[in-house]
Order: C-alpha cells, then sequence, then structure tokens
C-alpha cells in the first residue's frame, strides 16, 4: 500500500491539487483505496469526553469538508474523523486557484475559504449514520456574508449537534476575513456561551471544543486559556494553519495568502500546544494538530499534552498507510518509555517540566 502511493505519488504531484483532492475523494467513495482494518494495539485505546476512541490518530477538519467518505475514511485506520467546516449556507469559497502543494517542504498552503455544501447537505448525510462505523466530530465555520458570526455557530450546533460525536467552534481559519477576532476575550466568551446554551437545549448533547490559530500573542493564549476554563468547554483544538511564512519556503509559493500547514506548522503548533496546556493546567484534553508525518511526531504532541492527534496534509505526501504506520509506532515509543496507556503519556514532557 505505501509502496503503490510512493509509487504512484509522483504522478499525483504533477496533477492540479484540487484536482487531486477531488480524485482522492472519487477513490475512497469507489471503494479504490483499500480498507485497513487490522485491530488497533489496546495501548492506544482511551475514553475522553465519555467516548471511548480506538486510537488517538484522527482526520483533520478539511479533508472531507462535506461529509462525503466518512465511512471510508475511518476504515483507513483513523480513529475518528472530523468533517467541515461547515457553514449554514452553501458556498464556493475564493477563486481558484486556492490550494498550493510545496512538496519540497512537506507542506501545503490553502486559501480555500470554506466551501462547501452547507449544513443541510452535511445533515442529509448524516442522518442515517450508523454509529458503530467509528467517532465523527463536526466542525462549524461561518457564511462569508453573515455578521452575526454567533447566529451561525448557534444554527451549526442546533441542526448538527444532533448527529455529531463532538462538535468544533472553528474561529482560527485564515481564510475568513474578520472570523479569528472572534478569538479575542470578550468575543469569545460570549460566542462559547451562546453557543452552550444552544447545546443545552439540544436532547443529545455533543462535547464542545474550540479550535484555535498558531498565530496568538501571549495575551491572546492566556485569554483563551481563562476562557476555555470558565466557560465549560470540554476541549481545544491546537492548531489550525499558520499564516507565518518561515524562511526557506519554495519561493514560488512562499508570498501566496492563506494558511500554511504540513512540516513547517509542526515546531509552532507543538509549542503553543504545549504552552496551553500549561496555562491550563492539564485540565482541558486537547487534539493536537499541524505537521504531524511520523509517529514520533505524534507522540511529541502527546508528550507536549495533547491527548488526541490530527493530520491532514502528510496523507497527502505520504498516503493512506502513514496511519497504520504511526499507530504502530506509538505503541512502540509508548512500550519503550513504559506506558501502559497513552493516557500516561499526556504532558510528560511539559509535567516533567514545571511540575503541572
Ligand atoms: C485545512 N484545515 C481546516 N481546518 C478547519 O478547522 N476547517 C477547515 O475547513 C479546514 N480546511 C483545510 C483545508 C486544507 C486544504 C488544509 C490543508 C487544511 C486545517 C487542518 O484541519 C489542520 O488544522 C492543519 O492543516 C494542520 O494540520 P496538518 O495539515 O499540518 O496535519
Amino acid at each position: 500500500m505505501a509502496m503503490l502511493y510512493q509509487r504512484a505519488f509522483p504522478l499525483l504531484d504533477r496533477i492540479d491539487p484540487e484536482r487531486a483532492h477531488r480524485l482522492a475523494i472519487a477513490a475512497l467513495k469507489t471503494g479504490l483505496i483499500a480498507a485497513n482494518l487490522q485491530p488497533d494495539p489496546p495501548s492506544l485505546a482511551q475514553t475522553l469526553f465519555g467516548i471511548g476512541f480506538p486510537n488517538p490518530v484522527g482526520l483533520a477538519a478539511g479533508f472531507d469538508k462535506d461529509g462525503e467518505v466518512y465511512r471510508q475514511t475511518l476504515k483507513l485506520g483513523f480513529g475518528f474523523v472530523e468533517l467541515g467546516s461547515v457553514t449554514p449556507k452553501p458556498q464556493p469559497g475564493n477563486p481558484r486557484p486556492r490550494l498550493f502543494r510545496l512538496t519540497a517542504d512537506r507542506a501545503v498552503i490553502n486559501r480555500m475559504g470554506f466551501n462547501n455544501h452547507g449544513i443541510a447537505a452535511m445533515a442529509e448525510r448524516l442522518k442515517s449514520r450508523n454509529t458503530a462505523q467509528g467517532i465523527v466530530g463536526i466542525n462549524l465555520g461561518k457564511n462569508k456574508d453573515q455578521t452575526d458570526a454567533a447566529a451561525d455557530y448557534i444554527t451549526g450546533t442546533r441542526l448538527l449537534g444532533p448527529l455529531a460525536d463532538y462538535l468544533v467552534i472553528n474561529v482560527s481559519s485564515p481564510n475568513t476575513p474578520g472570523l479569528r477576532a472572534l478569538q479575542s476575550r470578550d468575543a469569545l466568551a460570549a460566542l462559547i456561551g451562546a453557543v452552550l446554551e444552544t447545546r443545552a437545549q439540544l436532547t443529545r448533547r455533543p462535547p464542545l471544543l474550540l479550535k484555535i490559530a498558531p498565530d496568538l500573542i501571549d495575551a491572546d493564549r492566556q485569554d483563551i486559556a481563562e476562557v476555555a476554563l470558565a466557560s465549560g468547554l470540554d476541549g481545544l483544538i491546537v492548531s489550525n494553519t499558520t499564516i507565518a511564512r518561515p524562511a526557506g519556503l519554495d519561493p514560488r509559493f512562499a508570498s501566496e495568502a492563506g494558511g500554511l500547514s504540513g512540516r513547517p506548522l509542526f515546531e509552532p503548533a507543538t509549542e503553543i500546544l504545549r504552552d496551553i496546556y500549561r496555562r491550563t493546567g492539564g485540565k482541558l484534553p486537547i487534539i493536537g494538530v499541524g505537521g504531524i508525518a511520523s509517529a514520533a511526531d505524534a507522540y511529541a504532541k502527546i508528550r507536549a499534552g495533547a491527548s488526541l492527534v490530527q493530520l491532514y496534509t502528510a496523507l497527502v505526501f505520504e498516503g493512506p498507510g502513514l496511519v497504520r504506520r504511526i499507530k504502530q509506532g506509538l505503541a512502540e515509543l509508548l512500550a519503550r518509555d513504559g506506558f501502559a496507556n497513552i493516557a500516561d503519556a499526556v504532558g510528560a514532557d511539559t509535567l516533567g517540566t514545571d511540575g503541572l
């Protein structure tokens, strides 16, 4: 499988990235990409938010924005998949080109702009979901033309909350004007409060997580940590793509607007993950995401404070066999370090350094 993908990659690399993504979705739909149904190592299982996760490796938001292939991606071995970002109304997103593959950097820049089919289409695809097939989170965004941001997250919570294993408030995409301003203290507290009120009216109440940007100064980080703890939020996702452009990126693409993901994001996203874990005293489960391309990367996020991890960009370069390799490698790393279960390793590095 890995060999097959590695051989096919030079070909895929020549195809326009957005077409390659559509091809991947189509291949998943037809079952052309083989399932990986080996049982997960028991040391990788844990319960968080009252949900039993078979393994900690998830598919990050943005790959399956419309919930077209969640059954198939779960079969690739992911412990959970996150759909979206989805907005109340369908919208086309930004003009193309809006997705750039930086192969030498093992990175992607995207300015998709929440292209998606809307909440009704997502609800239709999920309404007959067999929950035994795996854990499905839904990541909520807002429409570009919506001035009352909270209204869109409330609509998302009301209509998709009953269909999701967890919900995510995404206020960290760099591609919707004004969105990231919702991360400031008062706006965030009001938004989370409104969404939690809506959730309280549902008969089935999914855990609520907040996904944050990596480009936050100290004061913002502290505000987010305090609001997250005080508000009753269930967890955090750290992080979305970065608007920073580290030195050395392929000069053909470095100045494209949008969010950078993949290898160059690993260090900054892990740094902010560690920092947020400290600032929240390890009290809120964190999903660590950004630049994970190996078991060692996933393990570093976990030791920094992540209870779960997600990836997207590395899948483009490594192919779907990566999921199984990360799981196997993680189980080996846990055993090497004497951890019986993944939960015991969460925050091990951060704990070690300042005795949380
Ligand atoms: C994303 N990501 C993303 N995140 C989100 O919350 N909502 C979204 O709609 C999208 N869309 C999206 C599209 C594309 C093409 C990419 C590459 C990424 C961000 C993604 O979920 C993740 O946070 C980052 O990509 C960092 O992880 P990786 O890709 O470095 O593993």
